[in-house]
């Protein structure tokens, strides 16, 4: 297992995800990427096996905590929002999509050097970036210097508010590790007027079904990225608890669940695996 900090073995996870938002037509067509396409094609036949016995798949998730994000960040923007950074943006389409609907946004994404060179040099080659969309660099694990968050966020205006948004990210790292990130996108998020944080996070609750079907889900993931797969919380409460001591002021527990009637977002047979975190922080 390598150290939880070097992540770059996880990059390649985005082509999967980055595939999917393609599939389902959530992407213009040059997001689509071989290396994603045969991930996709081998993992086909298992997401066909775990829609018919578990009534849900990894697709069926992947497109909640999207379609969920998406919606959060739409009434944010009718509310005012104008700034969002996207930290481990992968080849998600949302930056572009985003930036279409919304001309009044300022919008960053950001990803580890590697992957920020392949998205700026994707969205560069269909000239869809400009001054208001940006692709940045980042490390969440930097303490200061261009890879830092505060160096991001220093691009944007402090008089106006900002959504932050990590998404297929934080389950990648132990509690402990992702919460030293948490405790510095707070204290970051302090200096905005109203700072706004989006995340998926998959909790463990006791009782929940196929309860160990996912524990074993994780443990291959992590295997397979070399990473620290975890699942952080046992209970909504737990998870507000947590991030109200990480320096947050107020936590929002989303659950799909709650959307099928507004959102057309595909639905699990029993509880939905992902929940989507609202984070405030005011000045
Ligand atoms: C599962 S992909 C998700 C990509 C995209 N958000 C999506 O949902 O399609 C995980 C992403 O996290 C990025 N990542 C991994 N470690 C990181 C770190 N320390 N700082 C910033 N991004 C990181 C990877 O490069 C990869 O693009």
């Amino acid at each position: 297992m390598s150290e939880p900090r070097d992540t770059s073995s996880i990059s390649f996870t985005a082509l999967y995800t980055g595939h999917v938002w393609a599939k389902d037509g959530l992407s213009a067509p040059f997001f689509r990427t071989r290396g994603g396409a045969f991930l996709y094609g081998a993992l086909a036949p298992f997401e066909y096996v775990g829609r018919k016995i578990a009534g849900g798949n990894i697709r069926t998730f992947l497109l909640q905590r999207h379609l969920l994000i998406d919606h959060r960040l739409h009434q944010l923007i009718d509310d005012g929002v104008t700034q969002v950074v996207e930290i481990a943006c992968g080849l998600s389409p949302r930056g572009h999509r985003f930036c279409q609907q919304y001309p009044q946004l300022t919008y960053i994404e950001t990803d580890l050097p590697d992957m920020a060179q392949r998205k700026q040099q994707l969205l560069t080659e269909h000239h869809v970036l400009s001054e208001r969309h940006k692709v940045m660099p980042i490390n969440i694990f930097a303490d200061d210097g261009d890879l830092s968050l505060a160096h991001v966020l220093g691009q944007l205006d402090t008089s106006k508010p900002v959504v932050v948004i990590t998404e297929g990210l934080v389950n990648y790292f132990p509690l402990a590790v992702i919460s030293e990130f948490w405790r510095k996108l707070a204290t970051a998020l302090q200096h905005f007027p109203q700072g706004t944080y989006l995340t998926d996070n998959y909790p463990l609750y006791h009782g929940m079904p196929f309860y160990h079907t996912l524990k074993n889900l994780g443990r291959l993931l992590g295997a397979i990225s070399r990473s620290q797969v975890g699942f952080h919380f046992h209970s909504d409460e737990q998870t507000v608890s947590h991030f109200l001591q990480q320096g947050f002021d107020d936590l929002t527990v989303h659950n799909p669940a709650d959307f099928y009637n507004q959102l057309p977002i595909p639905q699990t047979r029993g509880n939905p695996m992902v929940r989507i975190l609202e984070g405030v922080v005011s000045a």
